[in-house]
Order: structure tokens, then C-alpha cells, then sequence
């Protein structure tokens, strides 16, 4: 498994997800729920990031007070699911640019096919933040975050609510550099590449296709 895995164990999360997982949670409560946990997941994947210290006023005196550095932040949603993490964590960066990768899988081979790619310029000095719920066999991961390489990001991290033992393994082998922060680590896939207990898919749930 990848040495950077990040699980996101606080109990509000946790509590979120568990109701999330529910097969009988309506499209709105599952929307509403993946929205307030994106924001505690966005907490945790943007904790890191570098601080400086500006000179300001505040009614009583002068002080030093912490300020993000400003390295320039870049948001990739992995289409369609991402988009379900990617206005919760917008909320928290709203200045952020913010990528599409459309990738389907292919319900055969499991393999990602691409059909959309349309990325902020100047990747190579952002923090790409790469969002998609979930990582199942990695293999769309993996894809995304190779398109982003060949456009300059060096500097990922990838974004999930729920990760498979085979996705994170994946990912940790085609991109041993990229952070991986995800709420939980199931069990392992089915055999058409669904994470078992999981949620069922994601994309269905949240905009109530199926
Ligand atoms: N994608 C989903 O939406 N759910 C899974 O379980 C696996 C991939």
C-alpha cells in the first residue's frame, strides 16, 4: 500500500459515511451528506499546505498573523462522480481553478476510457487536488493523474470518500508520489469492480440515475 495514505477517522465523517452507505438514503440525502463530508475531507487533504506570516491590524495592536503562502491551487474533478466532492471543497478554496477529466469505465475490461480532458493552465506550479469518491480499481486514478503529469503537475494529492485495498495498491504503484486521503478503506472489489460493503455507485446515487 502507498506509504501516504491518509483515513479520515473522525467520527463525524464516519457517521456521515455510514449513513451514506445506507442502500435506503434518498438521492437528496445522500447529495446533502457527500457535500457537508466533502468539507471535512477538504479540511484534512489542504492541511498541510505551506503558511506565511503577513503584517495586520487587528483594533488593538499589530501582530504577525498566519496567511496561506499562496501556492496557486488546482481542483480535478474525475467526471461524473467528482463533481459530488468538488463544490464541498470548493467552499473552503473558493479561489481555486478547477479541472475536468472525463473518464467511463468500461464495464468489460474495467479499464478507464477518455472522453473529456480540459485542465487549468500552469499546473506544474499548483497543487492539483485530484477529487473522485471513489477509488475502486485505481485504474481511473491512475489514468487522471497521469494526463495531469504529461500537463506539468508534479505537486498531487487524491481526494476520496471510500478506497479499495486493490485501488490504493494500484495507485501507490503507478504514482508512489501522490497522497491519497480517503474517509475509509473497505473490504476489497467485487467481481465487476464495486468496493465491497461500499456504497453501490456513487455516480448513481448522487444524481438518482440507475
Ligand atoms: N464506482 C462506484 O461508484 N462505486 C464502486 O463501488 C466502485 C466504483
Amino acid at each position: 500500500m502507498t506509504a501516504q495514505l491518509t483515513v479520515v477517522d473522525h467520527p463525524l465523517v464516519q457517521h456521515k459515511l455510514t449513513l451514506m452507505r445506507d442502500k435506503d438514503r434518498s438521492t437528496k440525502g445522500f447529495r446533502q451528506l457527500l457535500h457537508e463530508v466533502s468539507h471535512l475531507l477538504a479540511y484534512e487533504v489542504t492541511r498541510d499546505l505551506p503558511m506565511t506570516t503577513r503584517t495586520i491590524e487587528t483594533p488593538l495592536t499589530t501582530m504577525q498573523a498566519p496567511v496561506l503562502e499562496g501556492k496557486k491551487l488546482a481542483l480535478i474533478s474525475i467526471l461524473r462522480a467528482g463533481n459530488g466532492l468538488l463544490d464541498g471543497v470548493l467552499d473552503l478554496i473558493p479561489s481555486a481553478r478547477v479541472g475536468f477529466v472525463g473518464l467511463y469505465r468500461d464495464e468489460q475490461t474495467l479499464e478507464p476510457v477518455q472522453y473529456y480532458f480540459k485542465v487549468p493552465s500552469g499546473l506544474d506550479a499548483r497543487r492539483a487536488i485530484v477529487v473522485d469518491p471513489m477509488l475502486a480499481t485505481g485504474n481511473s486514478a491512475a489514468a487522471a493523474i497521469s494526463l495531469l503529469k504529461d500537463e506539468g503537475a508534479t505537486d498531487i494529492s487524491f481526494l476520496c470518500l471510500l478506497a479499495a485495498p486493490e485501488g490504493i495498491a494500484r495507485l501507490a504503484q503507478a504514482h508512489p508520489d501522490v497522497r491519497v486521503v480517503t474517509a475509509a478503506v473497505d473490504e476489497r472489489l467485487n467481481e465487476i469492480g464495486y468496493i465491497l460493503p461500499g456504497l453501490g455507485d456513487a455516480g448513481d446515487r448522487m444524481f438518482g440515475t440507475k
